[in-house]
């Protein structure tokens, strides 16, 4: 058992390293990978894969100053419409490309960016084309990002239609004053509205995003999110620390740093969040989900399903993920390719009928057996690296190097090693990236910048 542990121990790793939501991490993309490289490996994969599939819609109404998406803020509807019809067309390419595989479609998820900004018949387009060029798993997940304040019953309606059975609500923080800080005013009216609206259509699968760590945010607000979310009976949660990486997006240099807490009060939020969600029977899953028993998360947590994704964790069994839209991630067998993220380029490349792929990085056997240990840590907290090392052939010393740079962590309370089998205090679950961050053989910590783990 682990013992009690103080904040000012976690403190001492309060470093800079990836969220890991994939290995090798992005910065490490490179253009090596480019549109004949990601034809070759979809043309690669096996006939009747399961796959998944990931379309990004960059757009929103207004942008939220603490945003680490990529997205951009419009009040006309033209630009959207015209990257809808480039989307369908990338959809089509794929299509085409994978048609004699009758690859199997396990998940969709519509992501951004605020895909609840498309209008139902632009939104109904995409559907038709993904459901004419793919075909969709009977008890497929069909998952929608959802900014509660552009959906409306006839928006729902059409999600109905379309088979969505899972959505994942905006909220943050329900305290205006926060909200004003953050650019996103948003009461709580709006939520309760979106939810009822939801679950008028049958789509019950509800997860809640509430972020802690913003400005002007205390501890009794964080707790106080927790209550207003509880009225809502959310069958998952995800709380995020907010990611405060204002050298990479500028929005966020509109945030006063004055206003930010600090790394203890970071701590101490998501543990009595924490602390709060488990007693109404939420488990905590990973860095910061948790998720009723009754949710396939919970499910898929238990039976060592789990996955680490661009969406963060998902329930998802496919082995690919196929990325449409700007700046939209592949992940396939042979590695990870990114499209570009500029909309002119994005376009004159579908419109050429080329695949608008600028970067990625191929993933050789090192870099699989790294993920599969990365993967476990960030999901289940816990590695065997015995189990790794005989499901992989290597010699069983293979991570030495790596267990001894462990040796504080491991004198501070914060991982138990026994027969190579590593464990992170769950008082801690942020320790994971640190942890994580010893397996990264690409890892330099003064060659780039990332958030801070508290
Ligand atoms: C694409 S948005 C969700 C849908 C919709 N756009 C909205 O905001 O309502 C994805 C989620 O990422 C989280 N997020 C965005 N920027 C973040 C940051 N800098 N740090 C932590 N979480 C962040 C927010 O909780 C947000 O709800
Ligand atoms: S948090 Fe959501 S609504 Fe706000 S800017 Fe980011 S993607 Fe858009």
């Amino acid at each position: 058992m682990f013992g009690q542990i103080e904040n000012t121990t976690i403190l001492k790793y309060d470093q800079q390293v990836p969220r890991y939501t994939s290995y090798p991490t992005a910065p490490h993309f490179n253009s090596s990978v480019n549109d004949e490289v990601y034809v070759g490996w979809l043309k690669a994969l096996p006939n009747q894969e399961t796959i998944s599939l990931y379309i990004h819609t960059p757009f929103c109404n207004q942008l939220c100053w603490y945003c680490g998406c990529y997205t951009k803020a419009t009040n006309r509807y033209a630009p959207v419409e015209d990257y809808a019809h480039i989307l369908a067309r990338e959809i089509r390419i794929i299509g085409n490309l994978l048609r004699q595989k009758k690859c199997q479609v396990s998940h969709i998820h519509f992501g951004g960016g605020s895909p609840t900004i498309l209008l139902p018949d632009t939104f109904e387009n995409l559907i038709k084309t993904i459901r004419s060029e793919f075909e969709i798993k009977k008890d497929a997940e069909i998952a929608i990002e959802v900014d509660p304040r552009n959906v409306n019953e006839e928006k729902v309606a059409t999600y109905a239609k379309a088979g969505i059975n899972r959505v994942s609500i905006g909220v943050q923080d329900f305290n205006l004053e926060v909200q004003k800080a953050i650019n996103r005013e948003q009461s709580f009216d709006v939520v309760y509205d979106c939810v009822k609206l939801f679950r008028k259509f049958h789509i019950n699968n509800i997860n809640l995003d509430l972020i802690y760590g913003l400005p002007k945010q205390t501890l009794e607000m964080v707790k106080k999110n927790i209550d207003f979310s509880m009225l809502l009976k959310p069958s998952r949660i995800a709380l995020f620390a907010y990611a405060h990486v204002q050298w990479k997006k500028k929005h966020m240099r509109l945030i006063d740093e004055n206003d930010l807490p600090g790394g203890e009060n970071k701590l101490a939020m998501y543990q009595a969040a924490a602390k709060k969600l488990n007693e109404e029977g939420y488990f905590s899953i990973g860095l910061d989900h948790f998720a009723k028993s009754d949710d396939s998360m919970f499910e898929a947590f238990h039976e060592e399903k789990l996955k680490r994704n661009f969406q963060g964790y998902s329930t998802d069994n496919a082995n690919c993920i196929i990325g449409f839209g700007a700046s939209a991630i592949s992940y396939l067998p042979s590695g990870y390719a990114q499209n570009t993220l500029d909309f002119e380029e994005y376009k004159k490349n579908i419109l050429s009928e080329k695949l608008p792929v600028i970067k990625g990085v191929e993933i050789n056997k090192e870099d699989k057996i790294r993920k599969k240990i990365i993967d476990e840590l960030m999901c289940y907290m816990e590695v065997d690296l015995k189990k790794i090392c005989e499901e992989f052939s290597l010699p069983k010393n293979s991570f030495n190097q790596e267990i001894e740079l462990l040796e504080n962590l491991k004198s501070d309370g914060l991982v138990r090693i026994k027969n190579n089998k590593i464990k992170i205090n769950l008082a801690a679950p942020q320790i994971s990236r640190v942890v994580s961050s010893v397996f990264d053989k690409f890892f330099q910590p003064e060659a780039q910048r990332h958030s801070k783990i508290a």
